[in-house]
């Protein structure tokens, strides 16, 4: 077992967005917004850069983790939203920060704060690193297509990061899963005009497409088996975990996880109705809220499930030892 959590942080964009403002110029209602997916408003960058979000919420994950850039031996950042295509979102976080550690991307979608995770916990685990920063930036508005009502309405930008420590009680499991499906959740690239093409550059702008149903199916099966394999191979009780912080895709995906699992929503993090599906930030955004609303107490086990593009699904099991200074 190889890190400790020891800090978290986390930052909005300045702008709030309700579905009552978006059914100005799309044919929706904040009745059918509210009702199928639970997401009330959702924060939108308007001046604010990505790098800016991810600095903000680096600096705030290294404040609460009582250490400083020049501490850190790696930054792992999860997008798919990035500011630039090259270089890595991360480098420009280092850049900002004043850090000269390693840094580079992972591209797992909305499941890619775990993914991320998983790769600083190996980087600890084979002693390569101390000290991580493991980050989820997303500007998601930039990639919808703001005339579709059916997915650019559950979307929202933020950055959220934590910081782990090598040595500690996590992570008591992790599993990484995909299944391809490349049409069920697209974000085809831009070709560019390249004068040796054999065919004119695709015409197909580069913003998301998405089954919504049979992603939805998808959802609520495969995490429920997540997290049904989790029990069995850890020995440890669904009871028995303290909280669970699934994907914030929508509401109902985590009542249908719940009811298929029997498991209380008291235990089940739900913070989408003002953020609406950051991507990646989902998780890592939840667990600061959490932290600092002193939600997690030293010890508790802490679930956690992504999932998306890919199709992606990704779980890990922590246990909690932070708590911001
Ligand atoms: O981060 C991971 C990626 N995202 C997800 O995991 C999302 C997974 N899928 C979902 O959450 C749901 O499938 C959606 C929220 C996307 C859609 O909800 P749904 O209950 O599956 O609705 P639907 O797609 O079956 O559409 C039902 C109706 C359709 O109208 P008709 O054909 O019945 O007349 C849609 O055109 O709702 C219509 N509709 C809307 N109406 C008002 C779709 N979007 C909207 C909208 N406002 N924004």
């Amino acid at each position: 077992m190889s890190y400790t959590i020891i800090g978290t942080g986390s930052a909005l964009p300045a702008r709030r967005v309700t579905n009552v403002e978006l059914s100005d110029f799309l044919d929706t209602s904040d009745e059918w917004i509210r009702t199928r997916t639970g997401i009330r408003e959702r924060r939108i960058c308007t001046a604010e850069s990505l790098d800016d979000l991810a600095e903000e919420a680096s600096l705030r994950a290294l404040a609460s983790a009582g250490i400083g850039p020049k501490d850190l031996d790696l930054i792992v950042c999860s997008t798919t939203t990035a500011d630039h295509l090259m270089p890595a979102e991360a480098c420009a976080v280092a850049e900002r920060l004043g850090a000269s550690c390693p840094a580079f991307d992972v591209s797992a979608a909305c499941s890619g704060f775990v993914f991320a995770l998983d790769v600083a916990d190996g980087y600890l685990e084979r002693g390569r690193a101390q000290r991580a920063l493991v980050l989820s930036a997303e500007k998601c508005s930039r990639i919808m297509d703001w005339t579709d009502r059916s997915t650019c309405v559950l979307f929202g930008d933020a950055a959220a990061a934590v910081v782990v420590s090598a040595g500690g009680a996590s992570p008591l499991w992790t599993r990484l899963r995909t299944i391809p499906n490349v049409a069920a959740l697209d974000v085809p690239g831009v070709d560019g005009a390249s004068p040796l093409a054999s065919a004119p550059a695709a015409a197909a702008p580069s913003v998301l497409s998405m089954k919504g149903r049979s992603v939805y199916r998808f959802a609520v099966t495969e995490v429920s088996r997540e997290l049904r394999d989790m029990e069995d191979e850890t020995g440890i009780a669904l009871a028995d975990i303290d909280h669970f912080v699934l994907h914030q895709a929508n509401e109902r995906i985590i009542e249908a996880v719940c009811t298929h699992l029997g498991l209380e929503r008291s235990r089940v993090a739900v913070n989408l109705a003002t953020t609406g599906n950051v991507s990646s930030a989902c998780i890592p955004l939840a667990l600061d809220g959490m932290s600092r609303a002193g939600e997690l107490a030293p010890g508790e086990t802490v679930a956690l499930v992504g999932f998306g593009a890919g199709l992606d699904v990704a779980s890990t099991l922590v246990r909690w030892e932070a708590g911001p200074s």
